[in-house]
């Protein structure tokens, strides 16, 4: 697969197929990802893999969180302003808007967008589920790195013939993934990815979001010609 079409082919899918993914190709989609870059090497993350029944815990215990007390939960780092501004604030809602539009879920419906919310928290339905972390002794300049990574897992699935959905939404319910799996007391939970095969007819994963051109967020100087 041409690197350009594993890139543009990646999209948050948010239905999977029940078709298991072995754990041979995730530790291969895991090795490939290593391979990102990190100032001075030092590989700042951790990832916990769950399939079968490990998975169904956690799935229902963060369902259970998130349906009882989701107040009492709150990440560890802050992914999103308290204030947005724009251009910002028109792009992440033409994003929610748009999905769920495809969805046939009205504005207004709190209580579908509120399940819908909740459908993270099973991974979309897909069969492996990762949760990533990165040490807290670190600086931010790990979350690049990180983000690299991550970015890895999602083009390297699609060399595999499967699809991801990156999820900030587990970094809320870090304390009960902590109850869950083994992660220390230095690590943030950064996000969940959702991998597996895409149902492909599902209308949510028809959602294709947009992306501005380079015109609006690169400034070219000294080449001979314009781009
Ligand atoms: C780090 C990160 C966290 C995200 N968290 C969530 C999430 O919790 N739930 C969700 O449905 N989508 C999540 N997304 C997906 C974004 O909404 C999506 O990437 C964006 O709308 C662009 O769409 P695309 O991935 O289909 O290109 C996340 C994406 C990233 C990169």
């Amino acid at each position: 697969m041409h690197a350009d079409d594993a890139i543009r082919s990646r999209k948050s899918v948010r239905r999977f197929l029940p078709t298991p993914v072995p754990a041979a190709t995730v530790r291969h989609i895991l090795q490939v990802s290593a391979r990102a870059p990190s100032g001075n090497n030092v590989q700042p993350w951790r990832v916990y893999a769950v399939a079968g029944e490990p998975r169904q815990r956690l799935c229902d215990a963060i369902v259970l969180a998130a349906t009882t007390d989701p107040d009492r939960h709150q990440p560890e780092y802050a992914y999103y302003p308290t204030q947005w501004v724009e251009p910002y604030l028109d792009r992440r809602r033409r994003c929610g808007f748009g999905l769920y539009a495809t969805l046939g879920i009205a504005r207004d419906d709190t209580e579908a967008r509120e399940r819908q919310m909740l459908r993270n928290y099973v991974f979309f339905d897909a069969p492996v589920g990762l949760l990533v972390t990165l040490d807290r002794r670190l600086n931010t300049g790990s979350f690049m790195d990180l983000g690299m990574f991550i970015q890895n897992i999602m083009v390297a699935a699609r060399a595999q013939g499967l699809h991801t959905c990156a999820q900030a939404a587990f970094a809320w319910f870090h304390k009960v993934v902590r109850d869950q799996l083994p992660l220390s007391e230095h690590e943030i939970l950064a996000c969940g990815i959702a991998l597996g095969h895409e149902d492909p007819a599902a209308p949510e994963n028809a959602f294709i979001t947009e992306r501005a051109e380079p015109e609006v967020f690169a400034h070219f100087a000294g080449f001979e010609a314009a781009p």
